[in-house]
């Protein structure tokens, strides 16, 4: 793994700085917000009108994350307000869903783990506990989303980034429960949404008495039977964290299958993800926020394989982002996002086409996160 850091040592240095560059003005001007997307180049703020919203951890995420590779003050300072602003969310039970790990671990977690601040462990806690209660015993997973009967036997494929939280609550408390669900939960994703080569099915609705899948359906992709890119990079990431947290070798091994079926298809489109790699060919519609995703998740897959297969997935890892770099990143004062380029879901009516190419706050986080892992910081957000 080092060898390839080596060889792109100068781009990985003149990266961080511009992007370091940007980030010091961007965390001073938008610290009382928790930004989702921008508008003119400005970013909007969730805690305004949708304090639940499921990408408002991102931002504080981002922003420890980056006081963790440079030790300036306001990064902190803007993170510690981010988990102010979503205190907001605990009062609105009703609205919290299968996403409180993104919320949460990724603002308190860090905070805790960063600064042992208890409040941030009692929130972080209390997020695990409402994920936990998620769990559907009969059927073996976590529901995702609220909603009537037409959606109590949903899973996603995303869930499977949140399960860092319950694996997080188990080593903090001393007490597996919360693990086994996770664990349970994960098996469950080997068995009915990682296929065998490697692609992904977005969402499967199950039986809800006992366990088995009633149907698979389309989701955020094309179709039910294709492959959804950010999908399959919430497949590859989240397949690794359960293999740091767990250890069971079948989690390596899922990890490695969907990690080579998006190098395979990304690699189609000079490492610039669509956003279905089972759609049609045109239009050509891209997501950067499946590319830096899944870079993270390979970054961390070089860790644990032969040395050989280290070099392949770092170079691959770096081939995605270099290729962000060169077309999606914007390090420009003028926009307040940093990655450009990202897509909400394969657009089937007028309202997703609105939100087809737009800056996404997660799309600037895992760049950064990526970015970080290649500077060699060893923090594991997750
Ligand atoms: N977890 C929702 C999404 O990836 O859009």
């Amino acid at each position: 793994m080092r060898n390839v850091i080596a060889q792109n040592q100068e781009w990985i240095d003149q990266t961080w700085a511009k992007l370091e560059h940007k980030l010091s003005k961007v965390t001073v001007k938008s610290r009382n917000k928790l930004p989702y997307t921008t508008i003119d180049g400005v970013h909007d703020d969730k805690s305004e009108d949708y304090v639940t919203w499921w990408t408002n951890g991102f931002w504080g995420g981002l922003n420890w994350l980056m006081y963790l590779g440079t030790g300036n003050e306001e990064y902190k300072k803007t993170a510690e307000r981010s988990e102010e602003l979503l205190d907001g969310a605990f009062s609105i039970y009703t609205q919290l869903n299968h996403d409180v790990g993104f919320m949460w671990h990724l603002v308190s977690g860090a905070n805790y783990r960063i600064t042992g601040n208890p409040s941030s462990c009692t929130r972080n806690l209390f997020a695990a506990a409402s994920l936990f209660a998620r769990y559907n015993l009969d059927g073996e997973y976590i529901r995702a989303w609220n909603g009537g009967d037409e959606r109590a036997g949903y899973s996603i494929i995303d869930c499977l980034m949140n399960l860092s939280l319950l694996y997080w609550a188990s080593e903090e408390i001393g007490d597996d429960r919360f693990k086994k669900i996770a664990i349970s939960h994960m098996n469950m994703a080997l068995r009915d949404h990682i296929r065998p080569d490697g692609s992904v099915n977005h969402i499967v609705n199950h039986e809800i008495e006992k366990v088995g899948v009633k149907e698979v359906l389309a989701g955020q992709g094309y179709a039910a039977d294709s492959c959804w890119s950010r999908g399959l990079a919430w497949a590859v990431y989240g397949c690794m964290i359960s293999y740091i947290h767990v250890g069971k070798e079948e989690y390596l091994e899922a990890a490695k299958r969907t990690a080579n079926y998006f190098i395979e298809h990304c690699k189609k489109t000079d490492y610039l993800p669509v956003v279905d790699f089972g759609a049609p060919e045109e239009p050509v519609l891209y997501d950067s926020t499946a590319g830096v995703c899944t870079a993270c998740g390979l970054l961390e897959l070089a860790k644990y394989v032969s040395k050989e297969d280290a070099q392949m997935y770092t170079q691959e890892a770096i081939n995605i982002l270099k290729a962000c770099d060169e077309r999606f990143c914007n390090y420009e004062d003028d926009e307040d996002a940093l990655v450009l380029m990202g897509t909400v879901r394969y657009p089937k009516n007028e309202i997703a086409w609105k939100e087809v190419h737009i800056p996404i706050i997660y799309g600037d986080f895992f760049f950064v996160e990526a970015m970080l892992k290649l500077k060699g910081n060893e923090f594991f957000i997750w």
